[in-house]
């Protein structure tokens, strides 16, 4: 992804990757955009990495990211599972052809949103987004089953510091 963020953005920006949970390595408001793509549903603990990130953003700054879809966690939990609860489940994953347990945590929507407004963020964006440019070419057996070709999947999400 930074790979990526360098090629789009040119050799001029500072680009920066940091471990969540603890404090940031950073001073305080540095940064323009902080990205956390798919990484915050690792933690259980929200409150520390969303100050952190708050902390390093500059005011008016934003926090871009996407989690696992809490409906799509619901639905494939065993039966009887509350969804109302902050919970964790585990998954076997085969990755570089070792097998990892990944562990991710599971919360209810409405505990992403409080969380988020609770840490000092303004919501500016839910979104669950269609398909990219070119995925209906690359991929016709999906759109063939359902017309919007999207899955349910991740939720995707920007904030803006307030
Ligand atoms: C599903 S991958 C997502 C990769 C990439 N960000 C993307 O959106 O395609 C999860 C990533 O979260 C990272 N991760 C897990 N726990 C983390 C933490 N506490 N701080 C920073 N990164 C973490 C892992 O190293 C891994 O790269």
């Amino acid at each position: 992804m930074l790979a990526l963020a360098r090629q789009r953005l040119g050799d001029g920006v500072v680009l920066e990757r940091a471990e969540l949970g603890g404090p940031l390595p950073f001073a305080d408001a540095g940064f323009d955009d902080v990205v956390a793509s798919l990484v915050l549903h690792y933690l259980e603990d929200w409150t520390t990495a969303l100050a952190e990130l708050r902390r390093v953003l500059k005011p008016g700054g934003r926090l871009i990211g996407s989690v696992h879809h809490p409906f799509v966690s619901h639905l494939t939990a065993p039966p009887g599972t509350d969804y109302f609860a902050t919970r964790s489940t585990s998954q076997w994953w085969e990755l570089g052809g070792t097998k990892h347990l990944m562990t991710f945590w599971d919360r209810p929507l409405h505990a992403i949103t409080d969380a988020f407004t609770a840490a000092g963020f303004r919501i500016d964006v839910i979104s669950e987004p269609p398909p990219g440019p070119g995925a209906r070419e690359r991929f016709p057996e999906i759109f063939a089953q359902r017309e919007s070709g999207t899955f349910l999947c991740f939720l995707f999400f920007v904030l803006t510091k307030t």
